[in-house]
């Protein structure tokens, strides 16, 4: 009920603010409606050099002796070459009922209309090359660096930083050491990596003797000083700073809770500031996403491989598709996984589960031995060759032939670095090898990996930052997300071109969304996406998803069949497209953008945000399908306007979910669960539901009491011109509901909200309506009138029930 729903025709374009931040964003190439124009116009420029860049690759394909990347021929390269001796150890029979399991799936490849998939094609058409041809390979020269650091003085306080552990760590020790040293307003000197930073124990690995190695070696450097200084950040190199006899050490581990803070207070008149690694230092109250994250992406954008690192990077991807294709002739793609199931990883996951400090860590090594699962879950195509990166050196080989063994049966086919490490690399450093695997996942189309694994989830990021699609196989959080404040929830709603006096409700609710920028905001539109609202939506950095469900037939037959019962309980069974949309949100497990991600937050349109969400302030342990909260009265059932969505569950329970859903004597009508979509998630996922409630600070409605810490606030019921309307003529469609908002907290959350949506007469309206009513005489006025001072008007409990559905009718007559 009060779920936004269909009818006028109303459009009116309204002007889009943007932000000075909006507008800095790039766009993404997975806006489908912008992708194709604006593909083919980025393009157009290098048109030579990708035909060049062809003619190069048949050149290259022709000479380059196949062996040059074929394994060498150390001991494990046997062991792991060959997928038959994976398939060995697995039974065939347990494989085929896993596959017949999961066939349930198959939805989630079939289904999306035409728009889709081109989208889709053209999307994986950008992943692969034309990304590598757009940030190509073109560095700025000395001299333009020289020219531009003219532009960027150092300052006058210089700080040095150490980097630790392996790769990933390394690559975030950069980031941090930058990120503390702009905060203190010090200029960073460059630092000295490492070779190899395996960790044995839990303490860091920093950089000495022949383990050093110059930043330059690893990744492109001008390159880097160039685009950090256009970012307004400069870099010295270490023969540019002063002699490390001019430094002050210092230790981070020694400052408290408050880092900058304590380095500022303490230290803030030492000239020059050496510490030591400032890896996940900094705690996350300290982190300010909003200040923290330009510089972040800045960082992380300008660390590209080192020329003769990228050459690996690019012969590895060849290699890897030249051994995935079928039949002579190269696979046009490929995916990654990166497997984290090292002898060290299984002992890791033991220690951080149990770690005593009340953090509820339980996702470390889930569902890795059930991979293939998690693969079809995650919708990966058998078609395309599937990299596996692993450190295999430490992988437990029978551990390896169980995992790898469940792949080959399901009919992936299996790649793994034994196969295609140019034998030039094999002399290169351990973080040089991890350094090139994770630029290759950057080139494939699909990348999995493991969310508590900080190589995994840093390319995760990045992907995603990419506009790339990217996931993880192991359930629950993002554990390094409150130290590296750019993760994005996804957040979607439906919407359609018919529903014009509900705009201003999703203006308010998109750009809430954008003030706070930690939601990646997804629509699953309906219609003619040239209305003004269609347009208005792709310019507000909205990613537009046109979706038509599978069921869309089979429902309207039910619909129409039981006619006349359904329209007893509602009249939204007279309009088949707002039966379908309303029905669209049983379909995010399957829409293909959406097939990336492990939680979504869904909600109607007529919402706004308070307050920055993220993943974990969903309270951890994260729920095991689906969580949603009271709709008029705290009873079961719930209301569907806000989702927290598991979507790999419901992924695997999809089709039993549709089997239930169009299989119901009552047609639409669920008894005792409600009409409609929000009656069948009710009784779908009755257990879950009433396990684990959505907290009400994420589903909080203006007719109850006001809520300081309210994340999102949800329009349930009368919407803000009904309202007014109420004001007006004293009639409200909803009995008390109307009095009880501008008797509650109503007015507190409209002045807020209105702000979204100056333009709009009904948002300034409510919000001097609502000054005039803090009028304490006014307001005693207005509350004799309703006669509302006495609780004896409630709906009586045993009535309560009756009382919603109700409503709910009322409401879908509008
Ligand atoms: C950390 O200290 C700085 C400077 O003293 C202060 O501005 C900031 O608010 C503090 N941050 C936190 C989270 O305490
Ligand atoms: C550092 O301290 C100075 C005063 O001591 C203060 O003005 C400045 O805001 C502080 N900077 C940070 C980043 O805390
Ligand atoms: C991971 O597995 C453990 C043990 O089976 C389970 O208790 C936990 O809920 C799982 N975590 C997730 C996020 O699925
Ligand atoms: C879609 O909307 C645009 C702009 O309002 C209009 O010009 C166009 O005719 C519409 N297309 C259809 C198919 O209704």
């Amino acid at each position: 009920m009060g779920r936004l729903r269909v009818s006028a025709r109303v459009g009116r374009e309204g002007r889009g603010r943007s932000s000075a931040r909006e507008r800095s964003r790039s766009s993404s190439p997975s806006r489908w409606s912008q992708t194709p124009n604006a593909l083919i116009s980025r393009l157009r420029p290098y048109t030579f050099r990708v035909l060049g860049c062809i003619a190069f690759l048949g050149l290259l394909y022709v000479a380059w002796p196949r062996a040059s990347y074929k394994a060498s021929n150390r001991a494990r390269a046997v062991e792991f070459r060959s997928p038959q001796a994976w398939s060995n150890g697995v039974d065939v029979d347990d494989a085929a009922t896993r596959r017949k399991a999961v066939a349930g799936n198959s939805a989630v490849t079939t289904g999306p209309n035409l728009a889709v998939k081109v989208t889709t094609n053209l999307r994986d058409l950008a992943e692969q090359g034309i990304n590598a041809i757009l940030n190509g390979r073109t560095s700025p020269t000395r001299e333009q660096l020289g020219e531009l650091l003219t532009t960027v003085p150092p300052k006058h306080q210089t700080m040095r930083f150490q980097v630790c552990n392996g790769f990933a760590n390394q690559r975030l020790s950069v980031v941090y050491g930058v990120l503390l040293a702009h905060r203190l307003g010090r200029t960073p000197v460059l630092p000295v990596l490492m070779r190899d930073g395996i960790q044995r124990t839990d303490a860091t690995v920093t950089a000495q003797g022949a383990n050093k190695v110059d930043f330059s070696e690893v990744y492109d450097l001008t390159y880097f000083l160039y685009e950090m200084a256009k970012a307004g950040i400069r870099i010295l190199e270490p023969h540019e700073a002063p002699m490390h006899s001019a430094y002050m050490d210092v230790s981070l581990g020694t400052l408290g809770a408050n880092v900058t803070g304590a380095l500022n207070a303490s230290y803030g008149h030492v000239r020059h500031l050496s510490v030591d690694c400032p890896l996940f230092k900094m705690t996350p109250q300290e982190m300010n996403q909003h200040e923290d994250e330009p510089v972040i992406w800045a960082a992380l954008d300008a660390m590209r491989p080192a020329d003769k690192l990228y050459e690996y990077v690019e012969r590895m991807q060849h290699a890897i598709k030249q051994l995935g294709g079928v039949g002579g002739k190269p696979a046009p793609k490929y995916n990654f996984l990166h497997l984290r199931m090292e002898n060290d990883w299984v002992e890791h996951c033991k220690r951080w589960s149990s770690i005593p400090d009340g953090v509820v860590r339980d996702n470390c090594y889930n569902n890795t031995e059930e991979m293939d699962v998690q693969l079809r879950l995650f919708a990966f195509s058998t078609d395309v060759p599937l990299y596996v990166a692993s450190y295999w050196d430490d992988v437990d080989p029978d551990r390896a032939k169980a995992v790898m063994g469940r792949l080959v049966d399901a009919g992936y086919r299996v790649i793994t670095s034994a196969e295609v490490f140019p034998d030039a690399m094999r002399s290169e450093g351990r973080e040089m090898r991890a350094l090139v695997e994770y630029h290759v996942g950057f080139g494939a189309n699909r990348f999995i990996g493991n969310s508590v694994s900080t190589f995994a989830a840093l390319a995760l990021l990045e992907r995603r930052h990419r506009g790339q699609w990217a996931a993880y196989y192991n359930g629950g959080n993002l554990p390094i997300a409150p130290y590296l404040p750019v993760h994005k929830l996804p957040w979607v709603f439906t919407y359609n071109s018919w529903s014009g006096k509900y705009d201003y409700m999703l203006k308010a609710a998109v750009r809430s969304a954008a003030h706070f920028n930690t939601l990646k905001p997804y629509c699953i539109f309906d219609g003619n996406t040239s209305s003004p609202i269609g347009r208005w939506l792709v310019d507000n950095k909205v990613t537009m998803i046109r979706h038509v469900p599978t069921w869309r037939q089979e429902l309207l037959q039910k619909a129409q069949a039981r006619m006349k019962e359904n329209l007893q309980h509602s009249h939204l069974y007279k309009n088949p497209d707002a039966l379908v949309s309303t029905f669209q949100r049983v379909d995010l497990p399957v829409v293909p953008i959406l097939d990336q991600y492990t939680y979504v937050l869904y909600t109607d349109a007529d919402v706004y945000f308070r307050r920055a969400i993220h993943l974990d302030d969903f309270g951890l342990p994260l729920p095991r399908s689906v969580s949603m909260s009271y709709e008029f009265y705290k009873m079961f059932p719930y209301n569907a306007g806000i989702i927290m969505a598991n979507l790999p569950t419901m992924r695997r329970n999809y089709k039993k979910f549709l089997a239930m859903m169009l299989d119901n004597d009552n047609g639409l009508y669920y008894p005792n669960y409600g009409p409609a979509d929000q009656g069948i998630i009710n009784k779908f996922y009755e257990h879950d539901l009433r396990s684990q409630m959505l907290n009400q600070a994420f589903n909080t409605k203006p007719y109850n009491d006001f809520d300081p810490l309210s994340y999102l606030i949800h329009y349930h019921g009368p919407k803000p011109h009904e309202y007014l309307s109420y004001l007006d003529t004293g009639v409200c469609d909803f009995y008390n509901v109307c009095e009880q908002g501008f008797l509650k907290s109503l007015c507190q959350y409209a002045r807020e909200w209105a702000v979204y949506i100056p333009e709009e007469m009904v948002a300034t309206r409510l919000a001097d309506s609502c000054t005039w009513l803090t009028n304490p005489t006014i307001m005693s006025v207005f509350q004799k009138k309703t006669g509302l001072v006495q609780p004896g008007q409630v709906v009586p409990d045993d009535k309560k029930q009756e009382f919603t559905q109700k409503t709910h009718h009322r409401r879908l007559r509008l």
